[in-house]
């Protein structure tokens, strides 16, 4: 439980486990990039268009008229922030450091094969079944008071919006678009919870590492008290730019599993988090995955004749397993994966 950031008391100095070497971490850009903010009110050609644009291009970008009630968003916010903020005991009968363990609350070291420590306490939930069964419900916490209603109320339209930007994409890239409904979208749903609490000295640490997610999609909440930390890699520069919170948005980014299937056309972009010193922060991030069994492959309306493929096919189940020997980092995925 010592391993609990959001447990300690409170953090005078950054102990040495966390800080990372300056070449590991390299500040923000200053040059403002600003993620497209897509109205998904708009006539549905129209978003089709900007959603696909927005992917092809930065990879990233936040929707907002997106239909997930503002009160569910801000039901699952709340009851997330209170979950950080109960008794280390209370939290002590969730926490586990067991990843064969779908639903648990653990700490720091999730990507790093060297031991690092990033600045982050995570909550992870997983939901299989839709509409949400008493088995699923039951395996989440049941603390705060009606953390398991806030949990249920926000993850139902957020798989449906999921769903149908998935939907959206096919259609602006030519696929049916029922293409990603089955197995690639089919494995259970996982959230995670990420807790950042104030950090003695942010600009030394990282409450998440460069990383890619490993999802086909993901939708995340920047947190609802308004906190910046997330971090993208901004293919044109090589620059990490800093992703202002819009108020009720999600920012939306591809998985590799989304990268593979459609042959490269939208791609899985780095990120990382980064912790704030006076403020602690609690962003939500929901993956869509596809079953373990599915097999994942290029798309044959994206693959040229001639070219070929650019992905070989992989199950889901070995993609994670490499995923894990190789590390997160978009470099190493690609090189295993890539024709
Ligand atoms: C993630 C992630 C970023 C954030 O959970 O995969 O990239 O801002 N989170 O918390
Ligand atoms: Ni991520």
């Amino acid at each position: 439980m010592e391993n609990l950031l959001s447990s300690a008391a409170s953090h005078q100095t950054l102990p040495d486990s966390f800080v990372f070497p300056a070449d590991q971490r390299p500040p923000a850009s200053t040059a403002a990039v600003d993620l497209p903010v897509i109205d998904l009110s708009l006539p549905r050609d129209e978003v089709r268009r900007a959603v696909l644009d927005a992917g092809k291009d930065l990879g990233f970008f936040q929707v907002v008229n997106h239909g997930v009630p503002q009160d569910a968003m801000r039901g699952m916010d709340e009851a997330c922030e209170a979950f950080f903020r109960l008794p280390a005991e209370a939290k002590a009968a969730f926490f586990s450091e067991d990843p064969a363990r779908p639903n648990r609350l653990f700490s720091s070291t999730v990507y790093g094969a060297g031991g690092e420590r990033y600045w982050r306490d995570c909550l992870r939930l997983v939901c299989g079944a839709f509409p949400v069964d008493d088995a699923t419900r039951n395996a989440w916490p049941n603390k705060p008071h009606g953390i398991r209603e806030a949990v249920e109320r926000f993850l139902v339209p957020t798989r449906a919006l999921g769903m149908d930007l998935l939907r959206l994409l096919c259609e602006g890239m030519g696929l049916r678009g029922d293409y990603f409904a089955g197995d690639l979208s089919g494995g259970a749903m996982v959230v995670n919870v990420n807790h950042y609490p104030p950090c003695p000295d942010p600009a030394r640490t990282l409450g998440l590492p460069p990383h890619c997610d490993r999802n086909l999609i993901t939708l995340l909440r920047q947190g609802g008290a308004g906190v910046p930390g997330l971090q993208v890699a901004h293919a044109a520069g090589g620059d990490w730019i800093h992703v202002e919170p819009v108020p009720g948005a999600f920012v939306v980014n591809f998985g590799h599993q989304l990268e593979i299937a459609t042959n490269g056309l939208l791609k899985s972009v780095e990120h990382r988090a980064v912790p704030d010193a006076a403020r602690p922060r609690t962003s939500v991030a929901t993956f869509i995955l596809p079953t373990e069994d599915c097999l994942v492959r290029p798309a044959q309306e994206l693959v040229d004749a001639e070219e070929g493929p650019r992905y070989r096919a992989v199950t889901f189940r070995e993609f994670m397993e490499v995923y894990k020997a190789v590390g997160a980092r978009r470099e190493s995925v690609e090189k295993a994966f890539r024709i």
